[in-house]
């Protein structure tokens, strides 16, 4: 079954503190953006992406798609303020019914199983996620006292892609403009429609580079997986 993805890119990595957009970041002397197109670029099920980027990344990011020969993204949409609103413009531009993923430009390891996994899972179920078993032990605290202690079994830690059905993902960001809903992902999104979503486990690698100690851990599985190829 094929799809489409939606690549929110749009972001200033302030957090990695670069002092620009974290996806120039070089890895194995590529940048993270292009890293993770080629997973869909690379991927026959993948029948389009649609990237939202800023404005201002966006003549470099075009000379990096010709550079890397990344021919399948469809359209270049302006990104927003929140990763919802980049999210948003670019489902505006989706046309077809059927699957459309949502997947962070900053997490590069993402595999093609796990991928295939969500499309199928969001074919038959609307929505499906890629998690991970939360491996510390969480507690709420206030003002640094801890109020409980929450049952770990029970945690998952969410990441990118985010697999759903096209009218699914529509009316629920539809839903959180009208109600002025801000989610940090887009499944929460589709939960406040009380629409069930799945989770398919994916895995430890699929990190999201978001501060300076991600770059060594990136570098570690690229390494991981030169040497195990
Ligand atoms: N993103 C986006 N539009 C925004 C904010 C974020 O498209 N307004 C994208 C980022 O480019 C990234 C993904 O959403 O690929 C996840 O966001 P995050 O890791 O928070 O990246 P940044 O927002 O760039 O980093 P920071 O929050 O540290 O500034
Ligand atoms: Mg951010």
């Amino acid at each position: 079954m094929t799809y489409q993805v939606i690549i929110p890119a749009a972001g200033q990595g302030k957090r990695m503190g670069i002092g620009r957009n974290k996806l120039f970041l070089m890895l194995e002397e590529i940048p993270v953006l292009i890293h993770t197109l080629r997973v869909f670029e690379q991927d026959v099920e993948c029948s389009g992406i649609i990237l939202s980027i800023h404005q201002n990344d966006q003549d470099s990011f075009v000379d990096l798609l010709k550079e890397y020969r990344i021919h399948k993204v469809t359209n270049l949409v302006e990104g927003g303020k929140e990763r919802q609103d980049s999210v948003y413009n670019g489902l505006k531009e989706v046309q077809s019914e059927g699957i459309v993923l949502v997947h962070d430009a900053a997490r590069p390891f993402v595999k093609v199983e796990t991928i295939h996994e969500l499309v199928k899972a969001a074919e038959s179920s609307g929505a499906a996620i890629a998690a991970v078993p939360v491996k510390d032990t969480i507690k709420r605290a206030e003002n640094h006292l801890v109020s409980e202690t929450i049952e770990r079994s029970s945690l998952w830690a969410v990441q990118t892609p985010q697999a759903f059905r096209v009218s699914v993902l529509r009316e629920a960001h539809e839903y959180a403009i009208k109600n002025q809903i801000n989610g940090t992902d887009d499944a929460s999104l589709v939960e406040r429609l009380s629409h069930n979503v799945v989770i398919i486990e994916g895995d430890y690698d699929n990190i999201k580079l978001t501060t300076p100690e991600d770059v060594y851990f990136a570098e570690a599985i690229l390494n991981k997986r030169k040497h195990s190829d």
